[in-house]
């Protein structure tokens, strides 16, 4: 079953045309790359399907329902979380209360319950530092810390914009085998990300974005052998 399908999306900032005729689908339970060079489109698309930025063409349906025009906080209700770009936690909240924020649409008190355990099953690290100032975590701990506040939603789809941003190669390997772990757990992941191979490896499907459009789509096995998508986003020609 199609989870989320972008038809023809558009994305302008002023003038500037960020986003142009974007059309892609991520079906229940997959998880789905986008992947693309600086400044292709792929933080704006993330950011129309969150509703943080409007869109200037095109429709968005989520589970059925046209959510074109509906506003964020309705989205994350209807089970759209995103762990955005640059880590954006709250730095004067303590972890803990990071990850209560990322609930806030939840009443299900032992739902939350249960779903704090997880994050902190899945990183332990937030468990240790559960009474830390958020802002003075590492770069590599926000990051877990993005992720598990959206987790927190228990959202039925989960956007990742560069999970593995600043990582050391060691915790990126964890990003990726937490990202599969949690789709296999049942959450739909959209992922974007400029590290192609290993978001490409993770991916049931993909799609590359140049200058706002789609240019090329497949499994992510497709991709990775694919001459173009391995000489510009792979380091190898
Ligand atoms: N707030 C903004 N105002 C004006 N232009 C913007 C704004 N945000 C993004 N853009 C422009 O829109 C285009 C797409 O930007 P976007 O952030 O979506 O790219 P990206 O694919 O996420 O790139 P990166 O890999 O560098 O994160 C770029 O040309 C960018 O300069
Ligand atoms: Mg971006």
């Amino acid at each position: 079953m199609t989870l989320l399908e972008l038809d023809s999306v558009s994305v302008h900032y002023g003038r500037i045309r960020a986003v142009h005729n974007l059309s892609l689908t991520v079906g229940e339970g997959e998880i789905v790359a986008l992947i693309g060079a600086n400044g292709a489109g792929k933080t704006t698309t993330m950011r129309a399907i969150s509703g943080i930025r409007p869109v200037s063409g095109g429709k968005i349906i989520f589970n059925g329902e046209d959510i074109t025009r509906m506003r964020g906080e309705k989205r994350v209700e209807r089970g759209i979380a995103q762990s955005p770009e640059g880590r954006r936690i709250f730095p004067g909240m303590t972890v803990l209360e990071n990850l209560d924020m990322g609930a806030y649409a939840r009443k299900d008190k032992d739902g939350i319950a249960e779903d704090l355990e997880r994050v902190f099953e899945l990183f332990p690290r937030l468990a240790e530092r559960k009474d830390q100032a958020g802002g003075t975590m590492s770069g590599g701990e926000q990051q877990m810390l993005a992720i598990g506040r959206a987790l927190m939603a228990r959202p039925k789809l989960l956007l990742l914009d560069e999970p593995s941003m600043g990582l050391a190669p060691q915790y990126i390997q964890q990003i990726f085998r937490i990202i599969t772990e949690i789709n296999e757990q049942g959450t739909t992941v959209l992922l974007v990300e400029q590290n192609a191979q290993q978001a490409l490896a993770r991916s049931h499907r993909a799609y590359v974005l140049e200058t706002g459009e789609i240019v090329k789509a497949g499994t992510g096995k497709e991709l990775l052998a694919d001459p173009s998508v391995k000489e510009a986003y792979l380091g190898v020609g």
